[in-house]
């Protein structure tokens, strides 16, 4: 299975701050916003990576992850010139998909739980051995910002919309999907929404019509973090630090699961690190130790 990191966007609900600097290079507590979600795709055994971003933007993606070689994965990049919205992503990375299922997630997505590991292999064991696709829901207090999953006491998915009026639930949709190969096709049928864009929920609405779409409900012990206003965006950092500062062990350090998963070796860490300054090399350094 591949992966695909949708970074791109206009982030104009967090200008000034994102006037120069991408959304999803901000930092979020101690790392940029981009390592969560790509630490995601990471505990997801994806070790092949497109990160897809603005023609402005890609460059300082680039300088900040390279080809991933550092973390044993192989990162490549790709343009959207537009934000035409996120199922675009599929038909930007047609080539880089090929023949393979894939994952997508969006840039600003941060999760957080004990057994997040488990929920993501079973997901993608799941699309690797159906053809269905798998997304997840999450309770939150106002879902007309998000798309909302209409869901029976089974997790039967009944209908799906996108940031409607008058919510048929308090399920958002995470922005985490995994879908088989012929999300491709569905993703170039797909026709711009009333507000412009190709949106993801028409994906997951025609894997739906098919009745090919699981949710995968992320319980209460979860932490899905929204990074969207300047608020929830502080809030993300405090909770970060909060848990970081307590056991003493980083969220989303992208080296420490490297290393743990024997993607890369002590020696080679130790080369790249060598010489940095910090508080993130101390971790690592000590972590070596
Ligand atoms: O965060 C989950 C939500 O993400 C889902 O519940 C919604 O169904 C989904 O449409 C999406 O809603 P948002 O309103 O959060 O989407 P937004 O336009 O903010 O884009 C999400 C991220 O993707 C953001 O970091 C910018 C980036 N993006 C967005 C668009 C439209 C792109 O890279 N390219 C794009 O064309």
């Amino acid at each position: 299975m591949k992966g695909i990191i949708l970074a791109g966007g206009s982030g104009t609900r967090l200008h000034p701050l994102t006037h120069a600097v991408s959304k999803q290079l901000l930092p979020v507590y101690d790392k940029p916003m981009i390592y969560y979600p790509l630490s995601v795709l990471m505990l997801a055994n994806i070790r092949e990576v497109l990160i897809i971003s603005t023609p402005k933007d890609l460059p300082n993606f680039k300088h900040l992850l390279g080809d991933g070689s550092d973390i044993g994965m192989k990162l490549s990049y790709a343009e959207q010139a537009e934000p035409k919205g996120l199922a675009e992503a599929f038909v930007i990375g047609e080539d880089f998909i090929e023949n393979d299922d894939v994952c997508l997630i969006l840039g600003d997505n941060i999760f957080y739980g004990a057994g997040l590991s488990g929920i993501l292999a079973d997901a993608k064991q799941k699309v690797e051995s159906s053809d269905e696709a798998v997304i997840f829901g999450y309770h939150v207090e106002n879902p007309r910002r998000y798309g909302v999953a209409e869901i029976n006491d089974k997790e039967d998915v009944l209908s799906i919309e996108e940031k409607p009026e008058y919510p048929k639930g308090n399920h958002a949709v995470v922005g985490l999907y995994f879908y088989p190969n012929s999300v491709i096709d569905i993703a170039k049928k797909v026709e711009p929404s009333h507000r412009g864009e190709l949106e993801i929920t028409s994906v997951n609405a025609a894997y739906l019509e098919q009745k090919k779409l699981k949710l995968q409900a992320l319980n209460r012990g979860f932490a899905w973090l929204d990074t969207g206003t300047h608020e929830a965006l502080t809030e993300a950092t405090e909770f970060i630090k909060a848990l970081e500062k307590r056991t003493g062990l980083k969220i989303s350090c992208l080296e420490e699961i490297a290393l743990s998963k024997k993607w890369i070796s002590k020696a080679e860490l130790k080369s790249q690190i060598d010489g940095k300054k910090g508080d993130y090399y101390g971790y690592l350094q000590r972590l070596m130790d």
